[in-house]
Parts: C-alpha cells; structure tokens; sequence
C-alpha cells in the first residue's frame, strides 16, 4: 500500500513517479557466472530481488509493474535451467501470495498459458482469483509471453469477431484483446545487464515510454537502484510528440 513516508524517505516525490513500471530482468546468468556458480543460482536470486522490487512499488505508489520472468524465446534454453526457472515461479507465488493479498496487490500473469505445466497454471490462477478485487498495486508476470505474437493474436482474433459482426474495428477493440488489457500504457522501462534491446516486451504498450537501462544484473538490483531510477524518471521531459 501506498506510503507517503517512504516516499519522502527515498527523496521522491509522489507527482513524479510513473503510474506503469515494465521490467526486463536481466543479468541472471551472467551474475552467476561471475561467482562461478551455475546459471540457476542466479535466477534465485534474481526471485528474491523480486520480492524488494514488488513491494517498493506498492510502497512508491506505483499503480501496475509489468516484470518479464520468462519469453517465449527462452524454450531454447537447456532443459535444467527451464525447468529451474518454472519451479522457482511456482514457489515465488507459494510463499509470496499471501502477502502480496495482505498488500492489497492485483496478480495477473500475461502470456501463452498453454505452455505452462498444469501445476503452475493452477497456482497461478489461484492467485489471480485470490487477489482479483484487490485495488492496490496491479502486478503482471509476462510468463511465456512474446510481444509480437500478442499483437498478431490480437489483430486475427479482432479480425474473426469483426468478420462475425460481434465487434466494431477501433483502436479499444483491438486493445481489450492484448494481454494487457484495461492496464494503462507504459509509462517507464527498465533493462538491466547493460544490453541495449527490447528482446519482444510489450512493443505496442511501450510506443512513448522512457527507457531506462543499467548495467547492474538483475540480481544486484534492488530498491536504492529502482530509487535511481526513478529519480532519473522524474527528470524527464515527456512530449508526447507535443512541444
Ligand atoms: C534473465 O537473466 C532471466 C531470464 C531471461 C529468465 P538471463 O538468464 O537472461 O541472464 P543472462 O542474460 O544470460 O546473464
Ligand atoms: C529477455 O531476456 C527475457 C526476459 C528477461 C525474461 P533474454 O536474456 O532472454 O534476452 P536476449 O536473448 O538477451 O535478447
Ligand atoms: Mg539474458
């Protein structure tokens, strides 16, 4: 829940802050390596940063955060490693459900769900379900998700229901039928590891936000560097194509 005081604390201020925050957690592998550990002890620690990074934001008063924890590009991953990270994404909401619910957080997951193990797609909906009325802090998990297949989804799929005369052909009609429907656009996206691309994260949602990328790994992220963020964030000058 929103918290003025800690707002102040980390020298922010409340009018500047973005209403949608995307992020493209990278470094894991490569956090590990330098430690000479396998690449899956990076991804568990990158989980717990998670946690810090969910609750600052409810904190900050962010209204959704939109993480990418898995793209439908890493199938091609080695098996260990995918299998880890889909067991780390079924503990995090084992242990971490009930708090984001006493946070008053919204989960939502976007993505191809039918690549997903059974076990997994019943936690996460019951998650979803636990946590649907909550008006806090609205928290999306782009699990085998990929960009440009949810605009193609979107576009055939509004093109069969036209076809059928059950919807009009607007900008909202397409728009409800992306994953990220009724969530506003994105206002602020951060890259960490120091790569310098969008690797198929919400490229129609991202059309006017500011990008953001640092060098830290992912799991060397925490608050005080979303704080530096975030500041830098506040020091934009948004046009929005305007002068
Ligand atoms: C990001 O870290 C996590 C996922 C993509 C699942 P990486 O695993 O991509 O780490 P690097 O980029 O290889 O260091
Ligand atoms: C993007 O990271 C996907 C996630 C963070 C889940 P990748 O590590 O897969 O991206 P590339 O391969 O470096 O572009
Ligand atoms: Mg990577």
């Amino acid at each position: 829940m929103k918290d003025i005081d800690w707002i102040k604390r980390y020298g922010l201020e409340e009018d500047t802050l973005p209403g949608h925050v995307g992020i493209i957690m990278d470094g894991n592998g490569r956090w590990a390596r330098n430690r000479h550990m396998p690449r899956t002890f990076g991804h568990k620690k990158g989980a717990e940063v998670v946690r810090d990074i969910v609750l600052s934001s409810s904190k900050f008063g962010v209204k959704a955060l939109t993480i990418f924890a898995f793209s439908t590009e890493n199938w091609r991953r080695p098996k260990d490693e995918v299998d880890t990270i889909m067991t780390l994404l079924s503990q995090y909401l084992r242990n971490e459900i009930a708090a984001l619910n006493e946070n008053d957080v919204v989960f939502r997951v976007i993505g191809d769900r039918s690549g997903l193990s059974k076990m997994l797609l019943q936690l996460i909906e019951e998650s979803e379900e636990l946590t649907r009325n909550n008006t806090g802090l609205r928290f999306n998990v782009a699990i085998n998700y990929g960009s440009q297949a949810e605009i193609l989804n979107a576009a055939f799929a509004l093109a069969k229901d036209y076809k059928e005369g059950k919807t009009a052909l607007d900008r909202e009609a397409f728009e409800t039928r992306l994953y990220t429907s009724g969530l506003p656009m994105v206002d602020f996206l951060i890259r960490t590891s120091g790569e310098l691309r969008i690797s198929n994260f919400l490229l129609y949602q991202i059309a006017y936000a500011e990008l953001y990328f640092t060098d830290a790994y992912w799991p060397d992220f925490n608050t005080e560097r979303y704080v530096e963020a975030l500041k830098d964030y506040s020091h934009r000058n948004r046009r929005f194509g305007g002068v």
